[in-house]
């Protein structure tokens, strides 16, 4: 059955209707950044050329006309994820940064030497370095949830790891390398169990199926633009009304303010509070389109869509000697990610011979080394997929995986 109309839709992405070295682009990178639809191109630029000036400071039209198309791009955003209201989403620049205020603001203010947070072994660098970096400067324990062999959560260990002691629990709904879906419930619960808070790193999750963050009953959510087919420069940090409104500023500065004297400043509402300094507006209005896209798409049919062309990258890659695969097999509970090693290749070198022929892939540790530590294995090869991604891109993939074999004798 088809999900989407693939063929339609490559029709609104100029660039992969280009050649690299000469051949037609095979584009294997979303997981890393998304390639972005007019729609988004269009609207930003619409933006530049007909309303242009900065939000919030002018009384005039053109100011007035662009905080208006920003206050929609946020409560675009909220409806999108099931957020209760507008005012529940920061803008950030990236899901580094949103994961970083949760960090800084958040647990700086209310964890306490001897608390424990709670990550898992398959985090982005950006999920596992700011809670590092916050454990080592304030005695707080790190804990990590291990996991399978097949690359899942070992949710069997979640009373153990999750202790009394712990305050703050964070983990990715994907794994970007791994490609594992976790079903955030059991842990939400034994968080709650806990009285920890819960933060969920959705960068991978958000672009590639529907995500109700209430349902969730998460307390912080953390996603950027740039992999959603939205543009760079723009990300959001969902969190909970109540704690938004309970935490200090992250950044200092113009726009975050009530009031400021020589002896002290009062601070803006939430969430314009988290937002010092001009924002980036275009970027966000330009995030809003992509999320009328994907909606127009329907996340239901985008998530079918990368499930049925995983499953078929799955089981083509398991045709190749030599290949081993990383991650669950079952492409119910794996997102779009097919990370891999082959014998006596290395995954540079690979990627670098695909390049050639017009493949882009990415090799190496994907920021999740302390994943990578676990695989036993410095660096992989990813190929990525997304609502563009034909079955015609994964055989030109085995295809020069067997060419490049060639080249390389191996
Ligand atoms: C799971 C996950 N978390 C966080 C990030 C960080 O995203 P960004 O670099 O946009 O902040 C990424 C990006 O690759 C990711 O895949």
């Amino acid at each position: 059955m088809k999900h989407l109309n693939v063929e339609r839709i490559r029709l609104d992405f100029p660039i992969l209707s280009q050649a690299v070295n000469g051949k037609p682009v095979v584009f294997l990178d979303s997981a890393a950044s998304s390639q972005k639809p007019i729609h988004v191109l269009e609207a930003m630029e619409r933006f530049y050329r007909s309303t242009y000036a900065n939000v919030h400071r002018g009384v005039y039209t053109f100011s007035e006309r662009g905080t208006e198309l920003y206050d929609q791009a946020r409560a675009k955003i909220a409806h999108f994820i099931g957020a209760p209201r507008p005012e529940t989403i920061v803008f950030t620049r990236n899901a580094t940064e949103a994961l970083n205020l949760v960090a800084y603001s958040y647990a700086r203010t209310f964890l306490q030497a001897g608390d424990e947070i709670v990550i898992t072994e398959l985090e982005h660098h950006a999920n596992f370095v700011p809670w590092l970096t916050l454990a080592k400067e304030r005695g707080l324990t790190l804990k990590f949830i291990p996991l399978t062999a097949e690359g899942t959560l070992d949710l069997s260990k979640l009373d153990e790891v999750i202790s009394p002691k712990t305050r703050l629990v964070s983990f990715a709904q994907v794994s970007n390398v791994l490609g594992t879906i976790t079903n955030p419930q059991p842990i939400v619960a034994r968080a709650r169990a806990v009285g920890a808070k819960v933060v969920v790193d959705g960068s991978q999750a958000v672009p590639h199926m529907p995500v109700n963050v209430q349902e969730m009953d998460c307390d912080f959510y953390a996603f950027s633009g740039h992999k959603m087919l939205g543009p760079t420069g723009i990300g959001v940090l969902y969190g909970k009304y109540e704690l938004l409104d309970a935490m200090p500023p992250f950044l200092t500065g113009g726009d975050m303010i009530a009031g400021v004297t020589f002896e002290g400043a009062t601070w803006n509402e939430v969430p314009l509070k988290f937002e010092a300094g001009t924002p980036a507006f275009v970027e966000a209005i330009g995030l809003g389109a992509a999320v009328d896209y994907l909606s127009a798409l329907g996340m239901e049919a985008v998530r079918a869509h990368e499930r049925e062309i995983t499953a078929y990258a799955l089981e083509r890659m398991s045709e190749v000697a030599g290949a081993r695969i990383f991650g669950p097999t079952d492409p119910a509970v794996r997102g779009g990610v097919l990370t891999f090693a082959l014998n006596g290749i290395h995954p540079h070198d690979l990627a670098t011979l695909l390049d050639r022929e017009g493949i882009a892939i990415r090799a190496g540790h994907h920021c999740a080394q302390p994943l990578h530590i676990r695989l036993g294995i410095n660096a992989t090869a990813r190929a990525s997929f997304y609502v563009y991604t034909e079955p015609r891109e994964i055989d030109a993939l085995i295809e020069r995986i067997y060419k490049a074999r060639k080249v390389l004798r191996k």
